[in-house]
């Protein structure tokens, strides 16, 4: 057995998010946005969905609403004790599972629906990749992958530019402050869109859709092939 004590410690982004202060708020829409989504995304009753990095459980808990059955997967067990709190709010049953994008248990095969949404930022470029392949192993065949993130849409020449550009945005739009923004730039591992595309394509996805939205917004739409078509 390997010792694979090079592998990334995930645990070590634990408390970093500067997005997370903003979780929780419940003033925004976030729950019909997701139900359109989930709605989007054909979630049918007895679906096994997953949904990692689930924050606090607003999208697992609209997805067994659907009567999905759902694992609600976070590194985070203070998110996660949020998503239960949640889940018993609305009378809805949920599994929640203590465990990362690199560390999440799965049967290959599984899953009719993963989503991850702001989430893989969290990863170096190379465990991003890591990451993407073991979603496409736990997906079945035909199932979907929907991937949200904070992605930069620019060039690396533009850096400077839209970075303002998207500080700007990112105070009049999402009440964030300049200091949330300036960390996610320094300590997070945000990377270009064409980076993800290439990453998602690599492992085995069919790419559906890429809508980029709001600066610095990617919403991406992925199909594992089922055995004999094209990826
Ligand atoms: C910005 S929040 C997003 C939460 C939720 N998905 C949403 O969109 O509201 C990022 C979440 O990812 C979790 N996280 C950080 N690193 C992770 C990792 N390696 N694997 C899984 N989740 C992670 C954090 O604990 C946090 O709950």
């Amino acid at each position: 057995m390997l010792a694979r004590d090079w592998y990334y410690t995930q645990r070590r982004r634990l408390g970093i998010d500067s997005a997370v202060a903003s979780i929780g708020d419940s003033h925004d829409n976030s729950d019909l946005r997701t139900r359109a989504a989930l709605s989007m995304l054909g979630v049918q009753p007895g679906w096994r969905v997953a949904d990692i990095g689930c924050g606090n459980g607003v999208l697992a808990v609209e997805a067994a609403l659907m009567g999905a059955d759902v694992d609600a997967i976070d590194i985070s067990p203070a998110m996660l004790a949020l998503a239960r709190i949640q889940a018993s709010d609305r009378k809805v049953a949920l599994r929640t599972q203590p465990a990362g994008l690199l560390s999440f248990a799965y049967q290959p095969n599984s899953y009719d629906l993963i989503v991850s949404e702001f989430a893989l930022h969290h990863l170096p470029d190379f465990w991003k990749a890591v990451a993407l392949a073991r979603i496409y192993a736990a997906l079945k065949p035909g199932a979907s992958f929907y991937l949200r993130d904070i992605v930069f849409v620019s060039m690396p020449d533009g850096v400077d530019r839209d970075v303002e550009a998207w500080a700007d945005f990112s105070i009049k739009n999402h009440d964030f402050d300049r200091d949330s923004v300036v960390t996610h730039m320094r300590d997070e591992y945000s990377t270009f869109g064409w980076v993800i595309e290439r990453m998602l394509t690599d492992v085995g996805f069919t790419l559906v859709s890429a809508d980029y939205h709001a600066p610095l917004h990617g919403t991406y739409l992925l199909r594992k092939p089922k055995p004999g078509e094209q990826g």
